[in-house]
């Protein structure tokens, strides 16, 4: 689409997919490349700038991953961030060193804010540092723009040059004014103007689709979920009834849900498109009877759902267009360069060989998640679709501990939606990363009015986290776990304790399964 390009090359750090996203949200698009992206290939693309990444190697370790001299001459600006600092002065003959102590977290450093990377940052602003080496000597040419007690160059540049390097993470947002510098850098050295817009995207995306697809016909597995949903509006507005979208209820949804989706996108709804809602709730809940391994539950649901749309597909016929709601993450080759594998992930796993179709459209293979909802709010999709929470191909079967039963799926529905409600109205609901109640196969005693009961105890879960790979249980106010805990004891049949899961993950994981 011709949008003025950021590259990030990716040297292994841990915050690559972040700068990124930190360079999207100042209206500029970025793609994550391993170091071993050519130097003919970057020619290429042109782009306005390239930023080095960290990395958790030292560049004097053999195996370190390198580039070649030539990139620092190509006349682009460059950014290095901590290794990728330290690449930019030893690929300049600087002298990089192990530091005399290693600094971690939050770092007072002091800026020289003439520089065009620290225009309008306060002289002493804190940043986010994790490094055991350190520049020691900046190579010639270039000035020292910021220090701390203990980096002698905590960040260097050569404005002729367009070079430039910082020692902490502007990225990740312990970096005070870590945005601004980020923003100086594409604005003032890049000279970028700032075209990546998602009202742009959006109409630029259908035009595309409508020229890609002619008169085919389209096919979409829709979950209700963000992406396929985004997706399938996409699609629709760009060739409208050419699409048809299947949906597959297989039990285990929120309360409610199947209702949402079909209200939403079915005949009575919002959008121009073929709607086919399958109700094979029972179909799973045979299949699942008296399985209560996790993986095999997961597996029985991965291959019943295909079995389903295979059914449902052969009914169409053949289809010229399958579309995933694949998005930019998934895409980003992971780790380093030489050995990287592209994730190959499928929203719902393994559809494209169980149907007959010439080529896939992934309408939102470029986007991270919070600009798939911002596509979203574009296309005019209802908020609730689109800042919806996380949820599981599986669904409920993952956050039901044991067998699988329909009044189990009731009972977690029921808690659920209570628990939703509650956090939604103590304004919560945007802090925490993922929250949700889960049934555990733990019945105990209790006592009820004057009568003993045998029943069940739900877990809630609520954690914090950027990236899902790693969490961290929330703080939930006690007032809030209060009225939850009465109103599902007070309103959910088969319950009679409610528990509340501390863990962080790992070492547990964000499901409950
Ligand atoms: P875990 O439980 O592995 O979850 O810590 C990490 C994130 O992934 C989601 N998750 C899934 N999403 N299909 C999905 O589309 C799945 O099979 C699946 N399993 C886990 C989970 O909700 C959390 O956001």
């Amino acid at each position: 689409m011709n949008n003025e390009t950021v590259i990030v090359l990716d040297f292994g750090g841990q915050y690559n997919q972040l700068i990124a996203r930190r360079v999207r949200e100042c209206n500029v698009y970025c793609e994550v490349h391993p170091y071993t992206l050519s130097l003919e290939k970057i020619k290429e693309m042109n782009p306005k700038g390239i930023i080095f990444t960290g990395g958790p190697n030292s560049v004097y370790d053999e195996e370190s991953p390198r580039y070649e001299r030539a990139i620092l001459e190509l006349g682009i600006p460059v950014l290095g961030i901590c290794y990728g600092s330290q690449l930019m002065a030893y690929l300049l003959d600087g002298k990089v060193a192990t530091a005399p102590v290693s600094e971690y977290g939050k770092t007072e450093v002091e800026v020289d804010s003439s520089s065009k990377l620290f225009d309008g940052v306060q002289k002493s602003t804190i940043c986010w540092m994790s490094h055991t080496d350190y520049i020691a000597t900046a190579p010639e040419g270039f000035k020292i723009t910021a220090t701390t007690p203990v980096c002698p160059v905590a960040a260097m540049e050569n404005e002729e040059k367009k070079l430039y390097a910082v020692q902490f993470h502007p990225e990740v947002l312990h970096t005070q004014e870590g945005s601004k510098m980020l923003h100086n850098f594409l604005y003032n050295v890049c000279e970028c103007t700032g075209d990546w817009k998602m009202d742009s995207f959006v109409e630029k995306s259908i035009e595309a689709i409508r020229e890609k697809v002619g008169d085919g016909k389209v096919l979409c597995a829709l979950s209700g979920g963000v992406d396929s949903s985004v997706a399938a509006v996409m699609l629709s507005k760009a060739v409208g009834k050419q699409l048809t979208c299947v949906f597959v209820d297989h039990g285990l949804l929120r309360k409610n849900e199947g209702d949402e989706v079909e209200a939403v996108f079915g005949p009575n709804g919002n959008y121009d498109l073929n709607f086919i809602r399958v109700n094979a709730q029972e179909r799973f809940y045979n299949k699942l009877a008296g399985k209560t391994e996790p993986e095999e539950k997961r597996k029985i649901i991965g291959e019943e759902f295909i079995r389903v749309f295979e059914e449902e597909a052969k009914k169409i016929g053949a289809v010229d267009f399958l579309v995933q709601g694949t998005i930019y993450p998934d895409v980003i080759e992971s780790g380093l360069g030489k050995s990287a594998v592209i994730k190959s992930h499928h929203n719902v796993g393994g559809l494209p060989e169980c149907v007959d179709f010439k080529e896939i459209i992934e309408p939102l293979r470029d986007l991270f998640k919070d600009e798939v909802r911002k596509a979203g709010l574009e296309l005019g999709i209802p908020e609730y679709l689109v800042f919806r929470q996380p949820f599981p191909g599986p669904g409920l079967a993952v956050r039901i501990i044991g067998e699988v039963t329909a009044e189990k799926v009731k009972i977690v529905q029921e808690a659920d939606a209570i628990y939703r409600e509650e956090i939604e109205k103590a304004g919560l609901s945007r802090n925490i990363g993922q929250y949700f109640a889960a049934l555990t196969n733990m019945r105990s005693v209790g006592v009820m009015g004057d009568f003993r009961t045998y029943d069940y105890a739900v877990a809630l879960r609520a954690v914090l986290t950027s990236d899902f790979m790693t969490a961290e249980a929330a703080e939930i106010p006690w007032e809030v776990l209060s009225k939850v805990t009465t109103r599902i004891v007070n309103e959910v049949k088969h319950v009679n304790r409610v528990m509340y899961d501390c863990t962080g993950k790992p070492p547990a994981t964000i499901e409950f399964e």
